[in-house]
């Protein structure tokens, strides 16, 4: 069986992946965002977190331009991300899969072992009870990366404020360890 006990210096940690199609818009600036509200609640030793694209057209690139640039305008830098596919590891590496739009559900489900489909969720859905999608801003003007930033950011605060208060800043995971 499976030991999911944290070692002596060692804390679990909850893996979140979040998906769009090309790794460049949506999930950069998810990944952004989520990582900044875990920080000001000083939450970093809780969270592990990536973002990748059920795609490869864009793998090895930075965000997006105008991704990068919205970020900027709410002070974080993203210029730092690399996009990449969805790799099969990522099935078992990661306890939540959020995924942008239900395409990016539809092919995550379409490659995931059966075991790990329960873990990959419409993002807003799953952040706040909506199932809604985040809509793709690639073909679209600056407004549409605003109105998503700020989408993912009313999402993000949602989910982390519901996974602290469910399992506490020590294990915040859908596998609380039984030893804490
Ligand atoms: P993302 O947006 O899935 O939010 O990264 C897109 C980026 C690139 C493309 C489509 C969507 N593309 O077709 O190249």
């Amino acid at each position: 069986m499976k030991d999911n006990t944290p070692r002596a210096g060692e804390q679990a940690r909850t893996a979140i992946l979040f998906v769009c199609l090309g790794n460049i818009c949506r999930s950069p600036l998810a990944e952004g965002i989520f990582r900044a509200v875990v920080s000001e609640r000083g939450l970093e030793h809780a969270f592990h977190l990536d973002s990748a694209g059920t795609g490869a057209w864009h793998a090895g690139s930075p965000p997006d331009p105008r991704s990068v640039a919205t970020a900027r305008r709410f002070g974080l830098d993203i210029s730092g991300q690399r996009a990449r596919q969805v790799e099969p590891e990522d099935f078992s590496r990661f306890d939540i899969i959020l995924a942008m739009d239900r395409a990016n559900v539809g092919a995550l489900r379409q490659r995931a072992p059966k075991e790990a489909h329960e873990r990959i969720h419409l993002f807003l859905d799953y952040a706040l009870g909506r199932p809604e999608e985040i809509p793709d801003p690639y073909y679209g003007g600056d407004d549409g990366f605003a109105a998503v930033y700020r989408t993912i950011r009313e999402a993000s605060d949602a989910l982390v404020a519901r996974l602290a208060e469910r399992d506490g800043s020590a294990r915040i995971s859908g596998q609380a360890s039984s030893t804490i």
